[in-house]
């Protein structure tokens, strides 16, 4: 496995491989890497000759107040997992070689951005969009997983490719979750063995608010997200939001809604977690 910490090198290694007819799929990461980036990597092997992780920790998608010094690193780990999983080279530059100094060019959606974690977030998708976009300059890959826990990026991300004809396929990963339910994240480390347990009430509710939504259609939505905030509340929880949007527009659904992406983001002590299920709505 090969490790390049330069645009200049890693964008060297993905021209090579295409001229030699090699197709490519990337997995970019912040890191800190688990069984659900595992999973992701597994997707991406199946389809591609080379497969290439990216590590960076984006500053741009961190707001002032957010967790950019402290979010987990763990290289050594990062590697072996990459290791265990056949990955062929895995891109982690050094924070400062990833933007110029002067850097003054953003890539940005603006209407599926903005909803759900964009709302309380508002810098935090143009900072994974235009970090995501130059990750496609660099890797120039055919595939790029990501993780259906990250919802609300992964249409974002889908949106962009689409406007701006990235020459990719935009692969989706099922979640993946501890076995008592909690969304597998990076940030789950900063959660004390109390919390944890505690914020389990998400998947579970998410769940039941599933299972009423698919029994009784969408005029069952405002209770669900009543019943889901009390219970998260009663747990212990605060919750940034709850909402059942359309997945395509990620607007209030209506007749023409066909899947809805029921997605809840909530504290746990400092720690913000997300999770989501995506609905089928019956015609
Ligand atoms: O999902 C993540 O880990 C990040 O948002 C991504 C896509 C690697 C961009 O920094």
């Amino acid at each position: 496995m090969e490790i390049f910490r330069t645009p200049a090198e890693i964008q060297a290694y993905a021209l090579s491989a295409k001229r030699r007819g090699k197709t490519i799929s990337l997995i970019p990461t912040m890191g800190y890497l688990h069984a659900g980036h595992a999973s992701l990597i597994d997707i991406a092997r199946q389809r591609a000759d080379i497969v290439i992780v990216s590590i960076f920790v984006n500053p741009t998608q961190f707001g002032p107040n957010e967790d950019l010094d402290a979010y987990p690193r763990d290289f050594e780990h990062d590697r072996t997992l990459c290791e265990d999983h056949k990955v062929d080279a895995v891109y982690a530059p050094a924070p400062d070689s990833m933007y110029a100094d002067d850097a003054s060019t953003w890539v940005e959606e603006t209407v599926l951005s903005r909803p759900l974690c964009g709302a309380s977030r508002p810098i935090h998708f143009r900072g994974v969009t235009t970090v995501v976009a130059k990750l496609f300059n660099l890797t120039l890959p055919d595939y790029a997983v990501f993780g259906r826990k990250d919802a609300q990026q992964l249409l974002v991300i889908r949106r962009m490719v689409r406007d701006l004809n990235f020459p990719i396929e935009i692969i989706a990963a099922p979640l993946v979750r501890d076995e008592d339910g909690l969304a597998l994240s990076s940030r789950n480390r900063y959660l004390s063995a109390e919390e944890r347990k505690r914020a389990l009430v998400l998947s579970r509710s998410l769940r039941a608010g599933r299972r009423t939504i698919e029994g009784g259609g969408l005029e069952t939505i405002p209770t669900v997200i009543e019943l889901m905030k009390k219970e998260i509340e009663a747990a212990g929880g605060r919750v940034d939001y709850v909402e059942a949007l359309d997945t395509g527009s990620l607007t209030a659904p209506n007749a023409d809604t066909t899947e809805l992406l029921l997605a809840v983001a909530a504290y746990f002590g400092t720690t913000r977690l997300i999770d989501n299920q995506f609905i089928q709505v019956k015609s």
